[in-house]
């Protein structure tokens, strides 16, 4: 393979033009091996970030990413694989919910997922609420999983697509990672190493979400969408709202409870109505017919919940924990809910423990709100809005404090948004 000056890679790119297939994946290479310097990586991202990736350089980046690291196997499994990938919102806990539903339906669900970081939360803090559950499990052992109960929600291995793990590291210090062939490689090269089969994307817009403007989070599902199939995954992307949290429940025991309450045919609306409409494209995507609505009100999705659950060492009727110290926060006058920020309430539960500032941070799993009212419903004075739950009093009321803007009041009726706001595929 040739060799490159990292120097000529950034200036190119600086300058607009566009760089070959084997400067891409000289670039990557090297920076794996430590000849190109973490402030050269961060000028070239920053160049990026201005001046984009062309879709035949994107692709190269993508495949350099999976490239640098392992990928599973999933091959050979009786039954079809499908994941979900969602960008984040607040509220969002929909995988501890379509994990099983879709395998109550006859696919295998790989669900490797993160930790929270910021106002959103991460799927196996929640999961970790569970006391005796593990997050970390082996190749084999997810394989093993998938066969025998057909989900499994786990951390994503160190192995696949290491080179991500540092430029995400350096695009955080450096401004970088609101670039939308940045973002799309870095979920998709992940993603596409899980070895899935196929793969729908959540891709929220709104106020609590990480992309705010309809415009940009549809051309990221875009991007995505022409990622994932180019490498033979089917993929399919729903655009859908997060302007205000989604259920009831924001931290992570508090969502646990509310996801059993759906996998049990109850539970919020919007939070059934999502996971349906995810679940419907995931089976369609995978040829399997079946409607998923009646695996959550005859109770099968319940019962692989529990299986998954109990194959990754936790109780699924332990009682889970609940902050000590408790709060309501009251409606300041009468009024129709115009608003309720999912951003304000994400970080109101952030500051209240339920998420964290830095990478190794501890969470609390008894943390969070319990909102008590939803946008567009008549308030009096005085009605409790939020529940806040948090492990003390110092994180009590600093969560309290920022709540404070959450809530518009006014005298209009309000038209109701939808959840679901636009499906993109190729
Ligand atoms: N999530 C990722 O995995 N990568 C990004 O760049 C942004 C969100």
């Amino acid at each position: 393979m040739s060799t490159f000056s990292a120097v000529d890679v950034i200036t190119t790119k600086r300058d607009g033009g566009a760089l070959g297939d084997d400067a891409i994946t000289w670039m990557l290479d090297a920076y794996m091996r430590g000849d190109v310097a973490d402030e050269q990586m961060s000028a070239l991202l920053m160049a990026i970030f201005f001046n984009g990736l062309d879709p035949r350089e994107l692709l190269t980046w993508t495949d350099r990413m999976i490239a640098s690291g392992e990928r599973l196997d999933l091959k050979g499994l009786s039954r079809p694989t499908v994941d979900k990938h969602s960008t984040g919102g607040v509220g969002d806990k929909i995988s501890l919910i379509l994990a099983p539903l879709v395998a109550a339906c006859g696919a295998a669900v790989p669900q490797l997922s993160g930790r929270g970081l910021g106002h959103t939360g991460g799927t196996l803090d929640k999961l970790e609420s569970i006391p005796g559950w593990r997050a970390l499990l082996s190749n084999e052992e997810i394989r093993d999983q998938l066969e025998d109960v057909g989900a499994v929600i786990c951390a994503a291995g160190q192995g696949l697509a290491p080179v991500d793990r540092r430029l995400y590291a350096l695009r955080d210090v450096t401004g970088t990672v609101e670039s939308i062939p940045l973002i799309s490689s870095s979920i998709m090269s992940k993603k596409i190493a899980e070895g899935t089969n196929a793969l729908v994307l959540d891709v929220k817009v709104g106020r609590g979400a990480f992309i705010k403007s309809h415009d940009r989070a549809l051309q990221l599902a875009q991007t995505m969408v022409s990622l994932g199939t180019d490498h033979g995954v089917a993929t399919v992307a729903q655009l859908t709202s997060m302007n205000q949290p989604l259920g009831r429940a924001v931290g992570n025991a508090l969502e646990v409870i509310e996801s059993v309450d759906v996998l049990r045919g109850a539970g919020p609306n919007d939070v059934r109505e999502l996971t349906l409409s995810l679940a419907r494209t995931m089976l369609e995507l995978v040829g399997i017919d079946t409607d998923p609505a009646s695996k959550l009100d005859d109770g099968s999705a319940y019962g692989v919940y529990r299986a998954m659950i109990e194959a990754q060492g936790g109780d699924p009727d332990a009682q889970l924990a609940e902050g000590s110290h408790k709060d309501v926060f009251l409606a300041p006058q009468d009024g129709i809910i115009q608003q309720m920020d999912a951003l304000d309430v994400g970080v109101a539960a952030w500051r209240l423990g339920a998420g964290r500032a830095r990478k190794e941070d501890p969470v609390s799993a008894g943390a969070g709100i319990v909102c008590l009212a939803r946008v567009g419903e008549f308030v009096e004075a005085g009605q409790p809005l939020f529940e806040l739950f948090a492990d003390d009093d110092e994180h009590l009321a600093r969560g309290r404090d920022t709540l404070a803007t959450a809530v518009v009041l006014g005298e209009e009726p309000v038209i109701h948004e939808p959840v679901l706001l636009e499906r993109i595929s190729k």
